[in-house]
């Protein structure tokens, strides 16, 4: 059990967040696809990014500091073993998509939660590019997949799924033929933008993409900060009015600011300055002032582009004025935990008003919360979240299972309390 307590005062400050994981992962695959030497600067420190890396090990691309080196794609070899993705469904995803074009059959695993997460998914729409891809009678892991050659299609992705999107990405460039994807909005484009910038894809409109099969040339890539770590942080001041979090150089884009824009109409004060663009991708700085927060409606888009932040959307309406629905957000059920019913159970073991509802969840607000026991259910979001909310309670927040919280940064119990102690 780890037991946090907040000072009561209204702290201020301003720092930087490891490297963005969805970059990350996504800078390590890149790298490891094109046929050279890559850079890739200031990785996120996770277990999740480790696990990736890990993964391209084992199909022979090299790693020494920041720099990668690959024989590329087309020459990768088979794994001895099962490919094991640890807890992370982008590595699982993202490979899945990049093994499926080569000739011989790799196949994916995970832990425990990963092994019940949907990949039924990914299976369906690789398999419009010819792919083999097979999956358990659940459509579940273990995932197996390549063996045969890819061909260019036209693939319509019926969820705002990055993870899915990207999967097909990586395997239409080395499909024979041009490729369309597209899906819903609110996903976040990293690979898209990354693929435009490299010269592999050409955008259609905001959610189509037209993808030019051929190699990934190596390239630098330089990880801006994660706003999705940042954003533990940013609620922290959000919930305690005065307090000010300024945090630099993170990924700002669309699909990973619907936090910033939720915090905002929530009544917190919100700043953001662009900085400049990793290969199209934006990033800038943030910061947030706390103020009185209010309840308000979150469905659509905005559920979708604030995704990963919704457990923490979850604690800061449970001390916002009047009630906070979330809609649109069926998707939270099958992350890392059940993320609906983990978030009102966070609310509640903390002495908050929360419901279930099927595709999100609706908290009433009080003035304070009283403290408490809260079980991670081994998802990292959920045991930083309820870390989080002790700024809200009267005492303490005691956590089953922060460890989990090293999935996407194991230094976070230390930058928070070295964060609300600052003058
Ligand atoms: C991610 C995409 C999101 C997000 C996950 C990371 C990515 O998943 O929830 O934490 O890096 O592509 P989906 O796009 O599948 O919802």
């Amino acid at each position: 059990m780890t037991t946090f307590r907040a000072p009561g005062t209204a702290f201020r400050a301003s720092l930087r967040v490891p490297g963005d994981k969805s970059l990350s992962h996504r800078a390590l695959i890149f790298a490891g696809m094109a046929a050279g030497r890559s850079r890739v600067i200031g990785l996120g420190t996770g277990d999740d990014v480790a696990a990736t890396r890990r993964c391209l090990e084992a199909l022979g691309v090299g790693f020494d500091g920041d720099t990668v080196d690959s024989p590329g794609v087309c020459a990768w070899t088979p794994s001895k073993k099962a490919l094991d993705a640890g807890n992370s469904g982008t590595t699982m995803r993202l490979l899945a998509g990049a093994l499926a074009g080569r000739p011989f059959k790799s196949t994916l695993v995970g832990d425990s939660s990963l092994m019940v997460r949907p990949m039924r998914r990914i299976a369906e729409p690789l398999g419009a590019l010819g792919a083999s891809v097979d999956i358990g009678p659940d459509g579940t892991p273990p995932v197996t997949v390549g063996g045969g050659a890819l061909h260019g299609a036209h693939v319509h992705v019926p969820i705002a799924s990055a993870q899915v999107r990207s999967a097909v990405a990586l395997a239409a460039v080395q499909a024979e033929g041009r490729s369309t994807i597209d899906s819903p909005a609110g996903f976040r484009d990293h690979t898209e933008r990354w693929l435009v910038s490299l010269g592999r894809a050409g955008r259609r409109s905001e959610t189509s993409i037209e993808i030019d099969p051929g190699p990934l040339p190596p390239a630098e890539y330089p990880i801006p900060g994660d706003l999705s770590s940042a954003a533990f942080l940013l609620a922290a001041a959000a919930l305690r009015p005065g307090a000010e979090v300024a945090v630099r150089t993170v990924t700002l884009n669309p699909g990973r600011t619907g936090f910033l824009d939720v915090l905002e109409q929530m009544g917190a004060r919100v700043q953001r300055r662009f900085i400049g663009e990793v290969h199209g991708d934006p990033v800038g700085d943030v910061g947030v002032t706390g103020a009185g927060l209010h309840g308000i409606e979150i469905g659509g888009e905005l559920a979708v582009r604030t995704l990963d932040e919704l457990p923490l959307v979850g604690v800061l309406a449970a001390v916002a004025d009047g009630r906070t629905r979330v809609s649109g957000a069926g998707e939270l059920r099958v992350k890392e935990t059940d993320r609906v019913a983990a978030s009102v159970a966070l609310v509640r073991a903390l002495g908050g008003d929360a419901e279930e509802q099927a595709e999100g969840f609706t908290v009433t607000g009080k003035s304070k919360l009283d403290g408490g026991e809260v079980d991670a259910r081994g998802d990292h979001r959920i045991a930083m979240a309820g870390a989080v909310a002790a700024v809200a309670c009267d005492g303490e927040v005691s956590i089953r299972g922060f460890e989990a919280s090293s999935v996407s940064w194991p230094e976070f119990a230390t930058v928070l309390e070295r964060t609300w102690s600052s003058p």
